[in-house]
């Protein structure tokens, strides 16, 4: 089986921001999941380089845009590993095999009848490189997302005719209800397309910095087009001489933010529809990350850098704090505090300690060696369906509700520490049976809950499993009782508290 997995492509115009952390973040956990389950992945992430974001960026600092392009695509791909991210490729839509791909499938688009030249009259706004309606314009002629003056463009432009699919992408959605998620994206989409389509340009005139139309030199194509063909285009030549098209195409899941719904859930399926590919399987629409009530933007300069969270935490740490604190799918507030509270009460207490002190008892009282008894019937019950519940979320890109679910074992196996007294039980005579018992359990549950979060913390989930002698991480291996481990090691504590000074 195959696992095709996207984040939107970063525009190269300032250097990377947590937000971009995040869909790269969610991206990998859910790339990491489907391995465990031995599937085929292919995750790809990378870099929005032309149009106007980044010429308009270039000219303000004096640079070219390829200057720009090069230095800022450096920063994002020095991103992803930092981040922990297991991307199989990093596409730059300035790679000339891009270009080039993306001329074939729009010439195809056109000979296919959906391209038609004519005149453009509208507002646009350069930052989003979008043109905006009257409806969507703010205080007369304000971006509503930049709240910056909107140009009034008029040019010769060829369109996309967006409008002759209407009907199509109508039924689309009737047939494939799970195509956007959350429900609540699916009908801000399907009503947006009811609304009624424009045709929209598909190429710019005036601009330069682009891949060049092949049918009209004097324009490039429009960077949103050039853009979203990087999800097709990145798997023709990901693996020189191999078309993985074959094999990964159509995508598994398009994570994207809420910004970019039109694009991806409108003007991208119409786009396939066009040039005769298959659809993606399903987009799913994240929210902003909030500081201070506002979307974290570098624009704004209200970021949090995720930098530095990982210099002093590690990735596994922001990685879990992100998809733990925001509901992936809603709008959340992000703040150093939080952070901080999430990483103390949750990392460092619930499981760290759990697993500190689950090893550190095996050790003291069986000398490292797992008692091999009948697991304890009182636990059990309690992951009966886990690994199938998290498995069925994590399908579904619900990254927050299975860590919820796997969570709620960590917090029962701590209660279920406090119930049994362990400590107790190995002052009391003839109560060997009792212990071996519980240790057994308790082991047993750490190693199943630590499998299970390994997609969200990979690095600390890696040392715990090899402190258990149980490196498997194999999804129906995550079951109560499929591989108790039979002998343990000594341990570091696997989220140090820090130093209070440091945090604020
Ligand atoms: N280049 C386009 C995407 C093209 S995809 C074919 C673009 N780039 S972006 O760099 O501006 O944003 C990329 C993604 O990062 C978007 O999905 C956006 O929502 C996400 N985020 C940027 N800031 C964010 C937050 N504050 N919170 C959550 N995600 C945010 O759009």
């Amino acid at each position: 089986m195959s696992f095709y997995v996207t984040t939107p492509i970063y525009y190269v115009n300032a250097a990377p921001h947590l937000g971009h952390a995040y869909t790269t973040i969610a991206a990998d956990v859910m790339a990491r999941h489907h391995r465990q389950l031995g599937e085929d992945v292919f995750f790809l992430t990378g870099t929005d380089e032309h149009g106007e974001p980044v010429a308009l960026a270039a000219e303000a600092l004096g640079v070219t845009p390829r200057e720009l392009a090069d230095k800022n695509a450096e920063r994002f791909k020095a991103l992803a590993p930092l981040l922990d991210a297991t991307n199989d490729f990093f596409i730059r839509t300035s790679d000339p095999e891009h270009g080039r791909a993306v001329q074939e499938v729009l010439t195809r688009v056109k000979d296919n009848g959906f391209v038609e030249l004519g005149m453009y009259e509208g507002w646009y706004c350069p930052r989003c490189a979008d043109f905006k309606s009257e409806g969507e314009i703010v205080d007369g002629n304000r971006c509503p997302i930049h709240l910056i003056e909107l140009d009034w463009e008029q040019e010769e432009n060829y369109f996309f005719k967006l409008s002759a699919l209407q009907e199509r992408l109508e039924r689309h959605y009737a047939e494939h209800p799970d195509f956007v998620a959350p429900g609540s994206r699916y009908n801000e989409a399907l009503s947006f397309i009811r609304g009624g389509l424009q045709d929209v340009s598909l190429t710019r005139g005036k601009l330069t910095w682009g891949v060049p139309v092949p049918w009209d030199e004097g324009h490039v194509f429009y960077v949103w087009f050039d853009a979203l063909l990087n999800y097709y285009t990145a798997l023709t030549y990901a693996r020189p001489g191999e078309d993985l098209t074959e094999e990964f195409w159509p995508a598994s899941y398009h994570l994207i933010g809420k910004d970019i719904l039109k694009f991806h859930a409108v003007f991208w399926p119409a786009l396939l529809m066009a040039a005769g590919l298959p659809l993606p399987e399903h987009l799913y629409v994240h929210g902003y990350l909030l500081m201070d009530g506002h979307k974290m933007s570098k624009s704004l300069g209200n970021v949090l850098d995720p930098f530095e969270i990982i210099d002093k935490y590690g990735s596994d740490a922001l990685r879990f704090y992100l998809l733990r604190d925001v509901s992936f799918g809603q709008d959340g507030s992000v703040s150093a505090a939080d952070f901080e509270k999430r990483y103390e009460s949750e990392l460092a207490n619930d499981f760290g300690n759990l697993a500190s002190r689950t090893i550190k008892m095996v050790l003291r009282y069986r000398d490292g060696a797992v008692p091999q008894v009948e697991l304890d019937p009182v636990l059990a019950p309690d992951f009966d369906g886990l690994c199938e519940r998290v498995g069925d979320l994590m399908g579904r890109a619900e990254l927050t509700p299975a860590l919820e679910e796997i969570w709620q074992r960590v917090r029962r196996l701590n209660r279920y520490v406090e119930e049994n007294a362990p400590w107790k039980l190995a002052k009391e005579e003839g109560r060997e049976a009792d212990l071996d018992r519980v240790l057994a359990s308790l082991t047993e549950g750490l190693r199943t809950v630590t499998v299970l979060l390994h997609a969200y913390i990979p690095q600390r989930a890696e040392v715990l499993l090899d402190a258990l002698g149980a490196p498997d991480l194999t999804i129906a291996n995550a079951r109560f009782g499929a591989a108790v481990p039979t002998q343990v090691q000594d341990l570091d504590p696997l989220f140090p508290k820090q130093p209070a000074a440091e945090v604020a």
